[in-house]
């Protein structure tokens, strides 16, 4: 797997593909650099979606990696069944856990990639004695529980904070985020320092989705230009 940290990857979000023809969904991704898969349990977030069991369904049915993003109370207990499904990615939610060290180290000790992720209202400051332990950072730009939702512009001076912070941490991990990206954000979301786009609905419900992956890369990667 790249971590490749000046690529743009995109990773769209199968909360809004069509759960009923999942497998010719996953097909009409497979430009995409992850399967983002949003678990939800109905209590640390207000929605119920898919289990380890859907997991690895979703791996025999695509060669893309697949990135879990666990909006669950318990990842403590319930990272491992993920990593037994066969998720590449797992990021937990560092509101969940009073052990962020050890479920990030359970998921490196596993052979996968070890992401935390922030809700909207919780300071990039609380990653300070993470940031050196995991492979991503996923900063939420929406109350995570639906796809959909209207992008959350503090969201762009908290991926500024987060890339300062790798920087005088000397360290890069992929920098993740998640909720109303689309083509028409995704160069100032790049820009702030994000390189790791979900995006659900501006995939899912585009009637060409590997157009739609190519044009939220495109705009994505016009920002790393910008850089140059
Ligand atoms: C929201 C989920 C997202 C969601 C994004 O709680 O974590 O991954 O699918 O959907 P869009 O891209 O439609 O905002
Ligand atoms: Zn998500």
């Amino acid at each position: 797997m790249s971590l490749d940290t000046r690529k743009i990857l995109i990773a769209p979000s199968i909360l809004s593909a069509d759960l009923a023809n999942l497998s010719a969904d996953l097909k009409q991704v497979e430009t995409a650099d992850y399967v983002h898969f949003d678990v939800m349990d109905g209590h640390f977030v207000p929605n119920l979606t898919f289990g380890p069991g859907m997991l690895a369904a979703v791996k025999a049915a695509t060669d893309v990696p697949v990135d879990a993003h666990l909006m669950i109370s318990n990842p403590d207990e319930m990272v491992p069944a993920y990593l037994e499904a066969g998720a590449d990615i797992v990021t937990f939610h560092l509101e969940a856990t009073n052990h962020a060290n050890r479920v990030a180290a359970m998921i490196r000790e596993h052979g996968a990639k070890a992401g935390v992720a922030i809700n909207p209202a919780t300071p990039v400051i609380m990653l300070e004695d993470i940031i050196d332990y995991v492979d991503l950072v996923l900063v939420m730009s929406v109350n995570p529980g639906f796809g959909g939702q209207k992008f959350i512009p503090t969201s762009l001076k908290k991926l500024r904070q987060v890339k300062h912070m790798c920087s005088d941490h000397r360290v890069s991990p992929l920098i993740e985020v998640d909720g109303g990206v689309s083509e028409k954000n995704a160069e100032k979301i790049c820009h702030a320092g994000a390189n790791v786009l979900v995006a659900g609905s501006a995939v899912f419900h585009a009637d060409d989705r590997a157009k739609a992956i190519a044009a939220i890369r495109a705009a994505g990667e016009s920002a790393n230009q910008l850089k140059a």
